[in-house]
């Protein structure tokens, strides 16, 4: 894969619902970046699993991942809990992950050339995919906030789903995320952690362009 030279990274890793989406939008806007939302790929593929449940195999998985375009990852179906929940099983195999890791490999480090750079989010970004990015964000807020967050996304899409249900599904997404064997969601060292429970999508976002501004005018 032929990488682009000089263009800005931006990695982030984060729990489920915890804004980090939102900040990657930001972000991208901002400096005009390409945005890729990682877990939309998964989602994608754990649809896949719950529309073909018999064919669902890893050639279907790569011919599928060969076809997809950008835009269909904004395909409102990927958004229900259930497709999240099958995401996150289908997340647990190596050879998916590794499928999945050649779409991002690409975006990341050979962004359409309109874009002076990417942000990727989702839970193995800066522990695997981008691993040199030169900005690194750990995102995440407290389990409450989050699966209120969740919770009011899901009312305005009006899914059935209740409050107890969302929490339910966030902490066993969680707890799987963070407990695999492949890709798990860990915090490094090298990246610097926001949380935003306390803080609104402004506030955490005038923080992150802080921050990236000290180094990018330095
Ligand atoms: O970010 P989102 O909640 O849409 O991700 C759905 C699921 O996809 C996660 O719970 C996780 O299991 C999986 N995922 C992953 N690696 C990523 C992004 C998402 O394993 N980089």
């Amino acid at each position: 894969m032929k990488k682009r030279k000089n263009i800005i990274t931006v990695a982030i890793d984060s729990p489920g619902a915890a804004g980090a989406g939102t900040q990657a939008k930001l972000i991208a806007k901002h400096y005009n970046l390409f945005y890729l939302d990682t877990g939309k790929i998964y989602r994608y593929i754990g649809l896949l699993k719950l529309n073909y449940p018999i064919k669902f195999s890893y050639s279907l998985i790569k011919k599928e991942i060969c076809k997809m375009k950008i835009k269909d990852l904004e395909n409102k179906n990927l958004l229900t809990d259930k497709v999240a929940i099958s995401a996150s099983i289908i997340a647990k195999d190596k050879k998916i992950r590794n499928i999945v890791h050649k779409f991002q490999q690409k975006y990341a480090y050979s962004p359409p050339i309109k874009y002076i750079g990417s942000v990727l989010d989702g839970r193995d970004i800066i522990t695997v995919q981008v691993k040199d990015a030169m900005f690194k964000f750990f995102i995440t807020a407290n389990l409450k906030t989050r699966a209120k967050r969740r919770y009011k996304e899901y009312k305005s899409l009006k899914k059935k789903i209740t409050y107890k249900e969302v929490i339910k599904s966030l902490r066993n997404r969680d707890k799987s995320d963070k407990k695999r064997r492949y890709g798990p969601l860990k915090k490094t060292k090298d990246s610097i952690l926001i949380n935003t429970t306390k803080l609104s999508k402004k506030a955490c976002f005038r923080k992150i362009k802080e921050i990236m501004d000290r180094k990018l005018n330095n």
